[in-house]
């Protein structure tokens, strides 16, 4: 491990059976307290929306919102919230996703991106990877092209990362942490 992933490593804590039993949930609360762990995850994320060369950040309501947001700013780029469905009062693009249990919706105003957009989606955690894979099909939908998927963490157990590998067409998947 190098220092960042101790540090960011160190801020993140486990809760067993959260939100239901047999699950350990991830909880961030801790790092985004924490301004020198929240600093450093900001500013690896931002290095990351460089190097892919991405023109403006996607976050994912609700926690990619609280992540991505610095992670715009810090890289001089606008940042586009995709929100669950009904949240936004534009002309919206929609993607339905399953879940485990059922199904969701996320939306994104359709005139935020454009044909000239590379797009860097920012989110806490790849699990499945229905969420993140629902969202790259809305920027392709709205014309951008995705410059890649940045997560603090990926739960490698759960196989999103072979599930995002059609959808991502060889933009990279860059997690911070793999646990
Ligand atoms: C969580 C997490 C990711 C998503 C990952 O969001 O923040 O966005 O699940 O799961 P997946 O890879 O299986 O799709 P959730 O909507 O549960 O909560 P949030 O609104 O607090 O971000
Ligand atoms: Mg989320």
């Amino acid at each position: 491990l190098t220092d960042i992933s101790a540090l960011l490593l160190s801020r993140i804590r486990d809760v067993a059976d959260y939100p239901e039993p047999g699950v350990m949930f991830k909880d961030i609360t801790p790092l985004l307290a924490d301004p020198e762990a929240f600093t450093a995850l900001s500013d690896a994320l931002a290095g990351i929306a460089r190097s892919t060369g991405a023109t403006k950040v996607v976050g994912l309501e609700a926690r990619g919102f609280i992540l991505g947001a610095p992670v715009a700013v810090r890289a001089g780029l606008g940042f586009i919230p995709v929100r669950k469905a009904g949240k936004l009062p534009g002309a919206t693009l929609s993607q339905a996703y399953d879940l485990e249990y059922g199904s969701a919706e996320i939306e994104v105003h359709a005139e935020d991106l454009t044909r000239d957009d590379r797009v860097l989606v920012v989110d806490d955690v790849l699990a499945t990877g229905g969420t993140a894979e629902a969202s790259v099909q809305l920027i392709r939908r709205a014309g951008a092209e995705v410059a890649g998927l940045a997560v603090l963490m990926e739960l490698g157990f759960l196989g999103g990362r072979a599930r995002l590998e059609p959808a991502l067409a060889g933009a990279p998947l860059e997690a911070l942490l793999t646990i």
